[in-house]
């Protein structure tokens, strides 16, 4: 048997230029047939977040791919048969089809402090992606993110880069396995420091010093690159002003060099477009900083053109654009792409019945059981009984698109009721009318969330004296004994997600979107956000209905659990002052039920804080910090008397 290198060597002697600037280019396949695939000899597609093929089903995907492969595959005097690999944002399951299960995002499995879980979760993951005759996530993330103001900050599994190391090889092994036809190629991303930008600006400028990067941010890929990670996505952030996207010393240098990385690497959406106004400039620059595959979701055509003439001109050296392929192509004989069945043909897709099905559901429950972390609980009140007379209110009780966070079925997530998007609480003048809108609209039945339970639903099921009022009206103690509000954030991702201090950001480059523009100083930068997230962190501003719902409770002598659901730690003062009990619980995924496994007692509760919790805006600390005094410190989470 012809060893690896030997095979790709005889390849690529067979390869043209045209072949070679196609292997390395990966559109997004709202912009590609199967036609354009073969016709420009293509490498790779994706998917964006809610991106999805047909009616959103595994047998959609698996006939999308099948297509795409077997294009790839249709060697003739103008085509050699180098088979196709297509990618997706897996990072908490294979969310973007409906079905399937949706796992805590990492901030919560920070909290949980078990690396075999890790493994498990990353296992499952890979097993609900071949499902849909996938082959890659662009997962795990491992963001050390250091600002909560960072939109994306619920993708991290903490600020301590200990956690993140420790997670990242499990990760890696659950996901790529001994490359078994149930595993998938892994992604770690973002490189580098992506969670270390100032202010917590997503894209934004990471300003500390190469020790601060080395000690960091830089060990968790050093613990996925010594466990075999085959692919490595570059950060659209920038290192004092440098983007990573055309960084020499960080792609080159140190990932490839020193810690001897020989995967590929690959841009984010569109990244290279913010290194230069001029494209072709922004290509080479990219090219010779050492990306090997390029994300160019729509130019694609251009991008080839670009990449031929640079070569055929000399500013890209063949030995450059060679070993980019060569990484590919290692890549694909390593993952045994060359000798698999085409998508429709494998066992994972003639046999997803696994697919959302129950015993990978009970990982994600045990997940979140285990990624619960109790703040307070005054009197111990925790756990209840499940026969008590309990009311369950707030706005994320019955909503299993806001428990799932962002990159779920759509890129910034679902709301069971559109009719409730989340700007339209700072719309509404009053209270009542907010209500009366939140009221009016929770019939989940048209849920987009298929499977699991919301935190409602999984109360129902085991306590029969319990009952559902959204705002919380329907108060009495005379019919209730206790309530559990359910509160906190609705669904966001990446930029829109960002909470910008005012003022702050000027004169900083921005990128994605149109075009990338230095804002002008005393100009603000155009804050991209969502809803009502803005320009600080505390909740009772950010979300009103949440304390004026628990107060419409206390206000009648009935106790308070509270149950937040959030993707980072919030200001919480006036929520934690007016509960008598409260419980993070992160963006939990689709199993509700893990909720309330703990808040009955049938599981204990056992989540570490994995991220410091302020107890104002700006106090940004980080374990390790000077001054170090934090509402919450690192590794806090009650757990409930023996
Ligand atoms: C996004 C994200 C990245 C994701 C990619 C593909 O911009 O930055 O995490 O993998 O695009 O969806």
């Amino acid at each position: 048997m012809k060893d690896i290198e030997q095979q790709i060597s005889e390849l690529m002697a067979k390869m043209t230029l045209d072949q070679k600037a196609g292997q390395i280019t990966q559109p997004e396949r709202e912009f590609i047939t199967p036609a354009d695939v073969k016709k420009y000899h293509i490498g790779s597609i994706l998917s964006g977040g809610g991106s999805v093929p047909g009616d959103n089903k595994p047998d959609d995907w698996i006939k999308m791919n099948d297509e795409y492969w077997a294009a790839s595959m249709e060697e003739d005097e103008d085509h050699l048969a180098i088979p196709i690999i297509y990618g997706v944002d897996a990072i908490h399951g294979n969310t973007n089809v409906i079905g399937s299960v949706v796992f805590p995002h990492n901030i919560g499995l920070g909290a949980a402090h078990d690396p075999d879980l890790i493994e498990r979760i990353a296992a499952v993951t890979a097993k609900e992606i071949t499902a849909t005759g996938v082959d890659w996530t662009f997962a795990p993330t491992l963001a050390v993110a250091r600002n909560s103001h960072w939109g994306r900050t619920y993708e991290s599994y903490s600020e301590n880069p200990k956690i993140v190391t420790e997670y990242a090889p499990r990760f890696v092994k659950g996901l790529q396995g001994d490359f078994q036809e149930d595993k998938v190629i892994a992604c770690v991303k973002h490189w580098v420091g992506d969670g270390a930008t100032l202010h917590g600006i997503d894209q934004g400028d990471m300003c500390i010093s190469e020790e601060e990067l080395r000690k960091l941010h830089v060990p968790p890929y050093k613990a996925a690159i010594d466990a075999g990670v085959l692919t490595v996505m570059v950060s659209l952030s920038s290192w004092f002003g440098e983007k990573c996207h055309g960084h020499k010393f960080l792609i080159t240098d140190l990932l490839k060099k020193e810690l001897g990385f020989d995967g590929f690497v690959v841009s984010d959406w569109d990244g290279i477009d913010y290194l230069n106004d001029d494209y072709e400039e922004a290509v080479v620059m990219s090219m010779n900083a050492g990306m090997d595959m390029f994300m160019v979701t729509e130019k694609w055509r251009e991008f080839i053109g670009h990449i031929k003439t640079s070569v055929e001109n000399g500013r890209i050296p063949m030995e450059r654009l060679d070993d980019a392929v060569r990484r590919i192509l290692r890549v694909k004989y390593k993952f045994g792409m060359f000798t698999k069945p085409r998508p429709a043909q494998r066992k994972m897709s003639l046999q997803n019945s696994c697919f959302g099905c129950l015993e990978h559901r009970e990982v994600a429950r045990e997940a979140v059981q285990k990624s619960l972390v109790m703040l307070k609980n005054d009197n111990d009140i925790l756990p209840l009984d499940k026969n008590s007379r309990i009311l369950v209110a707030g706005k994320n009780a019955h909503n299993r698109g806001h428990q799932c966070g962002g990159f779920t079925v759509a890129w910034q997530g679902v709301n069971d009721n559109e009719t409730v998007a989340s700007s339209s609480y700072s719309d509404k003048d009053t209270v009542s009318e907010r209500d009366t809108d939140i009221e009016a609209s929770y019939d989940t039945s048209n849920s987009k969330i298929v499977g699991g339970t919301s935190i409602w639903e999984s109360i129902q099921k085991v306590a029969p004296n319990a009952v559902l009022c959204i705002d919380g009206r329907d108060a009495d103690p005379g019919k209730q004994d206790v309530a559990i509000v359910v509160i906190g954030e609705v669904p966001y991702a990446e930029m829109l997600g960002d909470i910008r201090v005012e003022g702050l950001a000027k004169g900083l480059k921005i990128s994605k979107g149109s075009t990338s523009r230095d804002t002008l100083p005393g100009e603000d930068i155009p804050i991209m956000k969502k809803g009502p997230y803005g320009t600080h962190l505390y909740l009772h501003q950010l979300h009103p209905e949440d304390i004026e719902t628990i107060r419409r409770i206390t206000s009648k002598g009935i106790p308070v659990v509270t149950v937040m659901i959030c993707g980072r730690p919030l200001v919480v003062t006036q929520e934690l002052d007016a509960s008598q009990a409260f419980v993070v619980a992160w963006f939990p995924g689709s199993e509700g039920q893990g909720v309330a496994d703990v808040i009955f007692g049938d599981m204990d509760i056992q989540g570490k804080l994995s991220f410091s919790w302020p107890r104002y805006d700006d106090e940004n600390l980080n374990v390790g910090d000077e001054n170090y005094d934090p509402l919450f410190h690192y590794g806090y989470g009650l757990e409930y008397k023996k």
